[in-house]
């Protein structure tokens, strides 16, 4: 794994935008792999900035989005669909066709799992895979316990991620408790896996991932044994990892 360590939020959000825009300029079909949440919101402004200056073109570009609710509607300001077009599809001139999120509105769900998979294999593959961690080590909503194995499939969400991401809702109550993500299978496929992550909260789940044994028990322990993963994270989300490797060295 490869690890860069910026200062802070905002060095990331550069730094990930950087390689992002270098990607779209060199592959001549890219095809992203996109999170949600707060950690990648500063790169997508950085994106659109870019591209505002005129420097790329998202147009040759797909994109997969990790993980949607299910039961949001895609105008429903939660919703991941939402918040992508938000954040970043309507400022730049993707067609909204090149877009994928998962339907958490779909009728059938596992035919929309086992179709989102199959979309993603069509489009040849995903180059770049951006993605955030959860503090319990989930990876796109793969929860602790979720098997190695597993393409797009629908999942309950955890107690503490519903509780970690009832700040964008009215009350915790209103979180859906039910998702559709790409599998751990999924994400290990993509060529090439950029993992972002920001803030002392994240301090332990940094240090897990890269000293803790691969299990499925802490989802993200699987990156050890992707051949391409570039982390870059901040002084912040680092500083248990320097500490300790700093007491072993005492
Ligand atoms: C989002 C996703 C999640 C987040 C993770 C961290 O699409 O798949 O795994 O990356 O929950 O969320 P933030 O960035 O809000 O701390």
């Amino acid at each position: 794994m490869q690890i860069t360590e910026v200062k802070n939020y905002d060095e990331m959000s550069k730094k990930a935008s950087e390689i992002i825009m270098k990607r779209i300029q060199d592959l001549p079909k890219p095809v992203l792999g996109l999170a949600t949440g707060s950690t990648p919101e500063g790169m997508y402004k950085e994106l659109v900035q870019v591209y505002v200056d005129g420097k790329i073109s998202f147009s040759n570009t797909t994109t997969y989005n990790l993980d949607e609710y299910i039961g949001l509607p895609r105008e429903d300001k939660n919703s991941y669909r939402f918040y992508m077009n938000d954040r970043l599809f309507s400022h730049v001139d993707i067609s909204k066709e090149q877009t994928n999120v998962p339907n958490g509105m779909a009728k059938d769900l596992k035919e929309e799992c086992n179709d989102y998979e199959e979309s993603i294999k069509k489009s040849g593959g995903i180059d770049v895979q951006v993605l955030g961690i959860g503090v319990n080590g989930h990876i796109g909503f793969n929860e602790p316990g979720t098997s190695f194995q597993t393409a797009t499939h629908v999942v309950n969400l955890a107690p503490s991620t519903i509780q970690a991401n009832a700040r964008f809702f009215e009350s915790e109550k209103d979180v859906p408790k039910q998702a559709i993500t790409m599998g751990i299978q999924s994400i290990m496929k993509s060529k090439e896996i950029l993992l972002l992550i920001s803030g002392a909260k994240k301090a332990d789940a940094v240090y897990q991932l890269l000293h803790g044994e691969v299990s499925e028990v802490f989802p993200a322990s699987i990156l050890q044994q992707h051949p391409n993963v570039h982390l870059i994270a901040d002084e912040a989300a680092l500083s248990k990892v320097k500490e300790n490797g700093m007491r072993s060295l005492r």
